[in-house]
């Protein structure tokens, strides 16, 4: 990386990249033990480091064109080096000393829009350490410290989901996953169809309050269903004791978790579609997650022919919508969506497929 030698001068010692991941289906049912669907987007975070010859570390973000200093006695300030700051302190419980590093980071994933750009930045940190340190943790054990750290040093109590699917993902492919019992299988995209990413545009302000209150709202669910996680509920009519909204939170995430198991029976694009927008209409109606652009943004990509089916992606409360589309024709898609969708007063943004 030339931009290493840029701030730091000279080169670094090892170099790692991780990419950041759209969930298909299988939404918020990852804290919940259920089955997530997820699929690899093609932009990553690279993340580059040196031993240093200074009693600091210092991280320089390329994109915000910041560098932040600290010791591992006292966490940085900045909030884009309180993730790297985990992953360091959650490395060195594996037994290696951790010396003063220079990291230098750069990242194509957006920022903010629900599509993993910390789970990316967090996994590529990891295997940059793993390399340079030698760390004995393979590529499940990497995606559950950097939940940890995320959790621990980030402050959202997140899921499985986003750094299984950053560690494990190839493109081109789909990840199932049991997020209980980590069973995993690599699966192609249903065929001739290809994945369409479009940023709504509208930032996800209230996404970490609500994401937690959500996780609150499931746990009191399974608790007075005297079960260990929502996970468990196999019949809806067990739902019928609980007080709304816990119900229809519960609603959407046996149900969401029944569309990913029906997904992954070699369904056709258009049975994937289908349930797509299944999931859609649950994550507004019961787990009201989301806002009016997405659901405007959602219902343009569903007019469109050539679409099977579009949701939110992500935690909701504004940030992207993923489709699938018939493949060769997302382009024009999007192009036709987002036309519409400035109408409307919103400036959307085509993520995937990238231009390059
Ligand atoms: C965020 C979290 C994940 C998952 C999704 C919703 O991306 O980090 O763990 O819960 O929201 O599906």
């Amino acid at each position: 990386m030339n931009d290493f030698a840029n701030i730091f001068g000279g080169e670094p010692d090892v170099t790692a990249a991780a990419r950041g991941r759209v969930n298909l289906l299988g939404e918020h049912t990852d804290y919940n033990e259920g089955y997530v669907l997820p699929t690899a987007i093609p932009q990553q975070t690279e993340v580059a480091l040196r031993v240093s010859k200074n009693k600091l570390f210092e991280i320089y973000s390329a994109n915000l064109e910041q560098i932040t200093r600290f010791t591992l006695e006292e966490p940085p300030q900045a909030h884009f080096a309180q993730y790297i700051y985990g992953c360091i302190k959650e490395a060195a419980h594996y037994g290696a000393r951790i010396p003063p590093l220079q990291i230098h980071i750069r990242s194509e994933v957006p920022i903010e829009v629900g599509l993993s750009s910390s789970a990316a930045l967090e996994v590529a940190t990891l295997r940059a350490l793993r390399q340079l340190l030698h760390l004995d943790i393979d590529d499940v054990e990497l995606a559950k410290v950097a939940q940890r750290a995320e959790i621990e040093y980030a402050g959202v109590n997140c899921g499985i989901l986003d750094q299984m699917a950053s560690s494990l993902l190839e493109i081109g492919s789909m990840l199932f996953l049991d997020t209980r019992t980590l069973n995993r299988e690599l699966l192609p995209l249903p065929s001739r169809s290809e994945i369409l990413v479009i940023d709504s545009g509208v930032p996800r302000s209230l996404a970490s309050s609500k994401y937690n209150e959500r996780r609150a709202e499931c746990e009191e669910a399974a608790r007075r269903l005297g079960i260990r996680a929502l996970r468990d509920v196999t019949d809806l009519r067990a739902l019928e004791s609980l007080p709304q909204p816990l119900r229809r939170r519960a609603h959407h995430i046996v149900c969401e978790n029944a569309r990913v198991l029906h997904a992954i029976q070699s369904t056709s694009a258009a049975e994937f579609g289908q349930l797509m927008n299944a999931s859609h209409e649950s994550l507004r109606d019961d787990y009201e997650v989301s806002i009016t652009a997405l659901d405007r943004l959602v219902a343009l990509l569903q007019t469109e022919p050539s679409v099977y089916g579009a949701k939110l992606t992500g935690a909701g409360f504004g940030g992207a919508c993923v489709a699938l589309c018939r493949a060769g024709e997302a382009t024009g898609v999007a192009s036709n969506v987002l036309t519409k969708y400035k109408k409307g007063g919103h400036e959307g943004l085509l993520l995937v497929p990238t231009a390059v």
